[in-house]
């Protein structure tokens, strides 16, 4: 298979005449050097890949890049020898928007070292409604393992639940055997929750409380909203819980005191999806195609996009009006 010579991607610029981002084409040449060219089937929409697309948000390392954060298809052409043509393969964040051109093109040039061969289990299609926001949150589970989570410790929190890692949060942590409670602004979507995992659908006002220690009402949990709703709920954690830190969809502040930690022994995880070691990224993708693989993949994902209807979808995200995984098909 050959690449054309032009091909459509989302190109973000910021320059004199301001910051922006559309469809242009782009040869295979002008695209950030790698060694694995593939045919992109389909990225995904993350909080990310919406603060990149409007320029709320400081993503972009160099300019111009091709936006998307996320990338599956099939290998076209490759260098290294580990990668043949017809591979399916992907990738999620390892730079890409932020310092190379990212999924959102029809064509990508990919680093070999960062790109994971689909595995068995799982299709090009639901690799992409999982894509960072599956991986993100298969790696807060993998993190609250590792420190020793059980479900005994009570049920696990998960804000900002009606998104992307949310949702597939719900689903995950409820497949591993975890009661979890979803943390919610729309009440009016407490039936979707409650199909996709969530035992309990909580309004965002179970964690407005201030103090720094109350009553242990979780386990522990997922925040992906930063700011007073990650205080509150390390403030009723139970002693040993675990609470992973992965968004700033509110805040990027944390106002606290150690009270949590050296009272009760609770342990804040951070996650950082983007620049996880190959060896655990390989591990998680194998775990995400077999026993964590969600039980409701075609339920989260709420809505498929063309390249074109990329910039409308960006400023809702943002708004906090996200539902699921939003799939970009290419
Ligand atoms: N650390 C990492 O590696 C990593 C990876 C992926 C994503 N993230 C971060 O995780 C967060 C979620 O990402 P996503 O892709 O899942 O985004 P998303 O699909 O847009 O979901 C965000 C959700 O957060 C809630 N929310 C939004 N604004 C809020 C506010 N002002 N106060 C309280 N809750 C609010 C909403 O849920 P409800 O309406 O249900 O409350 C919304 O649906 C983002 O901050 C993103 O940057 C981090």
């Amino acid at each position: 298979m050959t690449v054309p010579a032009a091909f459509n991607a989302f190109r973000i610029h910021n320059d004199a005449a301001g910051y922006r981002g559309g469809i242009e084409t782009v040869s295979i040449d002008e695209l950030a050097p790698g060694e694995v060219v593939i045919k992109t089937a389909y990225s995904s929409i993350n909080f990310k890949d919406a603060l990149a697309g409007t320029g709320e948000g400081k993503i972009l390392r160099s300019f111009p890049l091709v936006g998307g954060i996320d990338a599956a298809g099939h290998v076209v052409a490759s260098s290294d020898a580990k990668f043949k043509e017809g591979d399916a393969v992907l990738v999620t964040g390892c730079g890409l928007s932020e310092t190379r051109d990212g999924g959102y093109s029809e064509y990508a040039r990919l680093q070999a070292k960062w790109t994971i061969p689909l595995p068995a289990g799982l299709s090009l299609r639901e690799s992409m409604i999982l894509g960072t926001a599956g991986f993100t949150a298969a790696l807060a589970l993998f993190r609250l393992l590792e420190n020793r989570q059980a479900p005994e410790l009570g049920p696990l929190a998960v804000t900002g639940a009606t998104g992307g890692v949310g949702s597939l949060a719900l689903d995950i942590f409820s497949r591993a055997g975890f009661e979890v409670h979803a943390i919610s602004g729309k009440p009016e979507q407490a039936d979707y929750l409650k199909s996709i995992g969530a035992s309990q659908v909580l309004g965002r006002d179970a964690l407005a409380t201030a103090r720094p220690m109350e009553s242990a009402r979780f386990g522990g949990g997922l925040d992906n909203v930063g700011g007073p709703m990650l205080a509150s709920l390390l403030a009723q954690t139970a002693p040993y819980g675990n609470v992973a830190s992965a968004g700033l969809a509110a805040s990027h502040d944390l106002g606290t005191t150690v009270m949590p930690f050296i009272i009760r022994g609770v342990s804040l995880l951070g996650i950082a999806s983007a620049g996880t070691a190959r060896a655990i990224r390989d591990e998680i993708w194998q775990r995400l195609a077999s026993d964590w693989k969600p039980a409701h993949l075609d339920r989260i994902c709420t809505r498929e996009v063309p390249l074109s209807e990329l910039p409308q979808a960006f400023p809702a995200m943002l708004a906090g009006g996200s539902l699921g995984r939003t799939l970009v098909v290419i």
